[in-house]
């Protein structure tokens, strides 16, 4: 847990084929070291909003005389930024409070928040709940930290949890604590208005924004000045960016951003997650076919195979409608092209013929990577209200390792498909193997080593696959 951890540290990994998977891991914040006096220990739950909102955390803290540090035992503030979406997240953050709290002892004068979503769903809730809690942040709030602080400083506890229309920290330059030099992270909007009726991201994220284009094409600009050969384009649901300049003469959607940014470089692979099946237009899809620089991978999160179940989720399409937007996927990008997905199994009411229905569209679809979860009620969602969470936690998990066997079985063919042939290899690191080898990805997102010759981070290699180990790529480059 205290080692820093970089922004792709699933490298030379299989692919998250268990549960949890991306949505849980952990990432300690590396240290800055530019001699500023107070340390900031800053750790992040979920997913990769959180992980680019601590980079934001950060830079608007250095601004207040705030280094980070990797040494929990000697930070002067200690932050958490927190999630909601399964309680077994929330549960780790709580192990994890009462884990700094023997660090608190013996060093009193160490102030501890809470950031991130599970600030916003607990709101002042969690410094009664948990004593050793001073701040108590909400992800539209951060601006407000430094006042937050200085309030901590005089003696009193603090809460800022309001939600903004507005907020998308625009302006902010990240300080880029989860980045390995190669790989960063562009937030393109905030909050989401989809309302599944599973999901607490509306609750604590607010409403849906987009940010201004014109501060994300300077944002991958700027990376690419300083080095950056791949760029992420995140939000829960991508594909409904639309932003509009004040004169009304601007009006800019996904595709188009998505082709401005990838115009920014030929050299800058352009990436994006997530979204949404509803949403993604063909547009986007020709727009991909464009640009070879748009890395061939899309995250559709189907969550269920099922027409019933998937209208009791509230995600506003139908099962025929997912697997056209698949055949438009096949059809304009070719199968080349990844698609991974995110399933829910056990969902209310969903009975075992429904399940089936999730594991054929699995083999329908042939998943390259797949994220997979058992149904966690959460507290204020509209399943919470309206549906019973009937179905038995013992049928959620073995309908879960069902899923999951049968979705490792079509992540290994995908990975045995690109044997024998050539790989456009982006090195992002070492291998965690051995130093002599190096590992990154090609446009399908999937991990490829090869030994490193005179090659480094950063560089495109041409890597000649020779065999796989089903969960990575291994070749020579040519
Ligand atoms: N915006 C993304 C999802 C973000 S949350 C989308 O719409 O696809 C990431 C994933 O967590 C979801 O896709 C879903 O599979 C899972 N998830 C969300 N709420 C959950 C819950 N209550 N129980 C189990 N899994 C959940
Ligand atoms: Fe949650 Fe649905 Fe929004 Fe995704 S689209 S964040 S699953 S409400
Ligand atoms: Fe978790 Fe919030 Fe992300 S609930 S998955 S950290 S948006």
């Amino acid at each position: 847990m205290s080692q820093p951890l970089i922004t792709l540290d699933f490298l030379d990994k299989a692919p998250a084929t268990e549960a949890p998977a991306l949505p849980l891991d952990v990432r300690v914040s590396a240290a800055t070291r530019t001699g500023r006096t107070r340390k900031l220990y800053i750790e992040s739950y979920g997913c990769q909003m959180n992980f680019s909102d601590s980079e934001i955390v950060s830079s608007i803290l250095a601004d207040e005389g705030f280094d980070t540090t990797e040494d929990l035992a000697g930070a002067d503030l200690v932050l958490l930024n927190t999630c909601s979406i399964r309680e077994k997240a929330e549960q780790t953050v709580r192990m994890r409070l009462t884990q700094i709290n023997s660090h608190k002892k013996r060093n009193p004068g160490m102030l501890v928040g809470v950031l991130g979503c599970m600030a916003e769903r607990l709101k002042a809730k969690f410094l009664e709940e948990e004593k050793i809690v001073d701040l108590v942040v909400g992800p539209d709030a951060y601006r407000d930290l430094p006042q937050l602080i200085s309030q901590v400083d005089g003696g009193q506890k603090a809460v800022n949890v309001l939600l903004s229309r507005e907020e998308t920290y625009a302006d902010i330059t990240p300080v880029r604590l989860n980045s390995n030099g190669v790989s960063a992270f562009i937030s393109i909007m905030r909050g989401c208005d989809n309302m599944c009726s599973f999901c607490v991201v509306p609750f604590t994220r607010g409403r849906e924004r987009s940010r201004d284009t014109h501060s994300i094409l300077q944002e991958a600009r700027d990376l690419v000045a300083a080095g950056y050969k791949e760029v992420t384009l995140l939000g829960q649901n991508v594909d409904s960016y639309k932003w509009a300049s004040a004169d009304g003469l601007e009006h800019v959607n996904f595709a188009q951003l998505l082709e401005r940014v990838a115009l920014v470089s030929a050299h800058l692979r352009v990436r994006f997650s997530t979204s949404h099946p509803k949403d993604i237009t063909d547009e986007v899809l020709h727009t991909m076919a464009r640009h070879d620089n748009i890395c061939k991978y899309i995250h559709l999160p189907a969550q269920s195979g099922n027409s019933r179940v998937l209208e009791l989720m509230n995600r506003t399409y139908d099962r025929p409608w997912y697997e056209e937007r698949v055949a438009a996927i096949r059809r304009i990008l070719g199968d080349d092209c990844a698609i991974s997905t995110d399933m829910i199994a056990g969902f209310c009411s969903e009975t075992e013929a429904e399940h089936q229905d999730t594991l054929s569209l699995i083999d329908h679809v042939q998943y390259d990577m797949a994220y997979m979860f058992f149904y966690s009620e959460r507290p204020g969602t509209l399943a919470a209200r309206k549906l019973a969470d009937d179905v038995p936690l013992d049928v959620k998990k073995r309908r879960l390792q069902e899923i999951i066997d049968r979705q490792q079985a079509h992540s290994r063919a995908r990975y045995e498909r690109g044997v024998g042939r050539v790989h456009q290899v982006l090195v992002e690191n070492f291998s965690k193997r051995s130093e002599e080898h190096l590992s990154g990805r090609n446009s399908q997102s999937q991990v490829v080593i090869f030994p490193k010759q005179n090659f480094q981070k950063g560089d495109y290699v041409n890597v000649l696959v020779t065999s796989t180990t089903g969960g990575a790529l291994l070749g020579e480059a040519i």
